[in-house]
């Protein structure tokens, strides 16, 4: 727990404490307040820590400022330890509005660039947020995992998962080096979206250990929706300290929302046939996060 009766913790120490104890902290995207409550009222069930995470298209409809208020206000009425994370973020620009928006983590997303420009942008932002806030998370990322949190058809359009086009744990070393990010989430085989099976492909467990030990920062797990509970215990091991799951939370909504709205033809208070929408999310949130923060056996 992050919260110990005195201080709050801050996300840095959190992941840090995560990292320790071979455990990881979920990260969950959310478009709506829907989302915040389910998120939320999870961690809070559990009593684990947890991001909250928007992507650009998510805050430019959720708000930049209105997120970044909204969740520093949880945290401070239940003194629970919630952060907000600018997920996948493609401009220094944007970066900088959120580093000033006042989010916790915010990752810039050079993985289509060239290397070279991978690290130059990355730098400038870590650059830039340690001026603002010492405590601000950078996170990098290198190797291309696909860009939509969507039900897939198969492998995203310029995603190859074979071995030779992973993160290769010396090109994360000099990448993580150069840019002096807090976090590097790599290529391992994780995917972007959820192929319509509901079933991922595996996770390059002996990859993420050599990124791991390459690095010697921690490594965070994108496009978890769709892994199984096996590998993300075995990425988890191996170095991951941050799960990003989105898709899973979408499909949950938006299949209770459908039911409901069929079920209560003569409804019109959103805040009642939003309600069922709004469990299913949690459930998929908390199911997660028992997986994340259970003592890993693999030890
Ligand atoms: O940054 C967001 C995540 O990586 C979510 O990926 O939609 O495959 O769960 P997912
Ligand atoms: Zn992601």
């Amino acid at each position: 727990m992050c919260y110990n009766g005195r201080a709050m913790k801050t996300l840095r120490q959190c992941v840090s404490d995560a990292r320790a104890k071979k455990i990881a902290i979920g990260h969950f995207n959310i478009s709506n307040l829907e989302g915040f409550w389910a998120v939320f009222n999870a961690a809070r069930e559990l009593n684990v820590p947890v991001i909250i995470g928007v992507s650009e298209g998510e805050r430019n409809f959720v708000g930049v400022r209105q997120a970044s208020v909204l969740v520093r206000s949880l945290r401070e009425e239940f003194s629970f330890p919630v952060f907000l994370n600018a997920d996948h973020t493609y401009s220094f620009d944007k970066v900088k509005e959120a580093v000033d928006a006042g989010f916790d983590a915010v990752i810039f997303d050079g993985t289509e660039l060239p290397f070279e420009e991978n690290v130059k942008v990355t730098k400038q932002c870590v650059e830039y947020a340690r001026s603002v806030n010492p405590e601000i998370i950078l996170e990098g990322e290198l190797g291309f995992i696909g860009k939509s949190s969507k039900i897939l058809h198969g492998i995203p359009a310029g995603v190859k998962i074979s071995e030779e086009f992973l993160t290769k744990p010396d090109m994360a070393e000099k990448f993580v080096e150069a840019t002096g990010v807090d976090l590097i989430a790599p290529a391992v085989g994780n995917i972007h979206g959820m192929l319509a099976g509901g079933v991922d492909p595996a996770l390059d467990l002996k990859r993420i250990g050599e990124i791991s030990t390459a690095v010697s920062i921690p490594l965070v797990l994108h496009g978890g929706s769709g892994n199984s509970a096996e590998d993300f215990l075995g990425a988890i091991s191996n170095g991951v300290s941050i799960v990003h799951i989105n898709t899973e939370l979408r499909v949950a909504y938006r299949k209770a929302l459908v039911l409901s709205l069929q079920e209560n033809p003569d409804e019109i208070a959103p805040y009642k046939y939003l309600k069922e929408p709004r469990l299913a999310m949690q459930k998929v949130a908390l199911e997660k996060l028992k997986i994340f923060n259970q003592p890993n056996k693999k030890l």
